[in-house]
């Protein structure tokens, strides 16, 4: 296992600590901070806000982008957008972070697991259609569940470590079956599905901007809205739900306070124009893993042939638990921050009851799958 820790002291150049995801932040970052003060718009309204929405609109490829606090708020909304309810069930992949499953449950809603696939590790769409095929039916225009009824309202298809999900034939089946589909593209910003960006697919998608995502704004979060008149309900139900008027407060539905302040966009307009930069970086880090990976007993998680990712982590399977324990703490006693994945959702006692098709691939994945260190090197120039 020497030469894994060998790899990633060369790839981060022998640093002291090397993180699993960090930032990097210079003067640009502080300029336009800076600049957010001085203008005293720090919080709910303010150029950055809207520059900020308007970049990524345009890099995406969406009619509508909508700053939101985090990628947890901007994945509520969208469920709330997508006409999600309670008792309503939500379909999701059990292999995710845990706020995927807890915008559902708070909705009233239920998330119902099926597996990942072996390519790129987020949802398995055959396991999904095998799923749908024993269990649903059609009721009208309603997609109900065999056994308790519920309508199937929606599918959280998530771009695990920013690989994307096979979303052509996700799609077609969801279009068959008249479900939802609703992108958690938390970690899959700067990730193209056949040329086409992650999060445009769906009706509404989720993008994260938290601290060890792949550009930040200290924490945020986005909307990606397919149609203008999406866009302006999604702008409008995370800011109150207020009426435009001259002085009276006039809020037309139940809201949220879910708008990112001018501060936290500013810091995203400066990461912005990193981005290129960064997943520069991130592939050629991801070919030394590889190339370093090769003939060995750990299997490197590659990006899909349909796709190109951005490579948010790294990660790799290893042979046994054991193993992949071992590679843990040989790491983390030479200051290299690994991190196993995410338990399960269905081993987490809230989920534990969830619904669920066969997971194998998920528990087999959940006791072998490491993250390496991930972060872009840090010689920037994007000027
Ligand atoms: C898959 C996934 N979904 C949702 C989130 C939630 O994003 P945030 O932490 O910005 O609320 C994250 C990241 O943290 C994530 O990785």
């Amino acid at each position: 296992m020497k030469f894994l820790l060998d790899c990633i002291k060369h790839i981060y150049h022998d640093q002291t600590r090397i993180s699993l995801h960090e930032p990097i932040m210079d003067q640009g970052e502080i300029d336009y901070v800076v600049k957010a003060i001085k203008s005293s718009y720090v919080s709910s309204t303010g150029e950055y806000i809207d520059k900020f929405e308007e970049e990524v609109s345009r890099y995406t490829g969406v009619k509508k982008a909508v700053a939101t606090v985090n990628g947890t708020s901007a994945l509520q909304a969208s469920l709330v957008l997508s006409g999600v309810k309670a008792g309503d069930i939500v379909i999701t992949q059990a292999l995710t972070f845990v706020a995927t499953c807890n915008v559902i449950k708070h909705l009233g809603a239920q998330p119902l697991f099926v597996d990942v696939s072996p390519v790129g590790l987020g949802l398995s769409v055959d396991a999904l259609e095998e799923y749908l095929l024993e269990y649903a039916y059609l009721d009208g225009e309603n997609c109900k569940h065999k056994i308790t009824k519920q309508c199937i309202r929606a599918v959280v298809p998530m771009h695990t470590f920013g690989h994307p999900v096979d979303l052509d034939c996700l799609s077609l089946l969801c279009h068959k079956w008249n479900i939802t589909i609703v992108e958690d593209a938390a970690e899959s910003l700067g990730s193209f599905y056949k040329g086409q960006h992650t999060g445009t697919f769906g009706r509404f998608s989720a993008l994260s901007f938290n601290g060890n995502k792949i550009i930040t704004t200290g924490g945020g979060g986005m909307i990606l809205c397919k149609h203008d008149e999406d866009g302006i309900h999604a702008k409008h139900i995370t800011t109150t739900a207020k009426k435009p008027h001259a002085y009276e407060f006039i809020h037309d539905e139940a809201g949220f306070n879910f708008r990112m302040p001018n501060l936290n966009a500013a810091l995203g307009c400066a990461q912005f124009k990193k981005l290129n930069h960064y997943l520069k970086s991130k592939r050629e880090i991801s070919e030394i893993y590889q190339q370093a990976l090769i003939n060995t007993e750990y299997q490197f998680v590659k990006e899909p042939d349909y796709a190109k990712s951005n490579y948010w982590l790294n990660a790799i399977i290893c042979e046994s638990k054991q193993s992949r324990n071992e590679v843990i703490e040989s790491c983390l006693k030479a200051d290299i921050l690994v991190r196993p994945v995410w338990q399960p959702m269905h081993y987490l006692p809230m989920f534990k009851s969830a619904l669920r098709g066969n997971l194998s691939l998920t528990e087999y994945l959940g006791s072998r799958l490491i993250n390496l260190p991930s972060s872009p090197r840090i010689e920037v120039n994007c000027d």
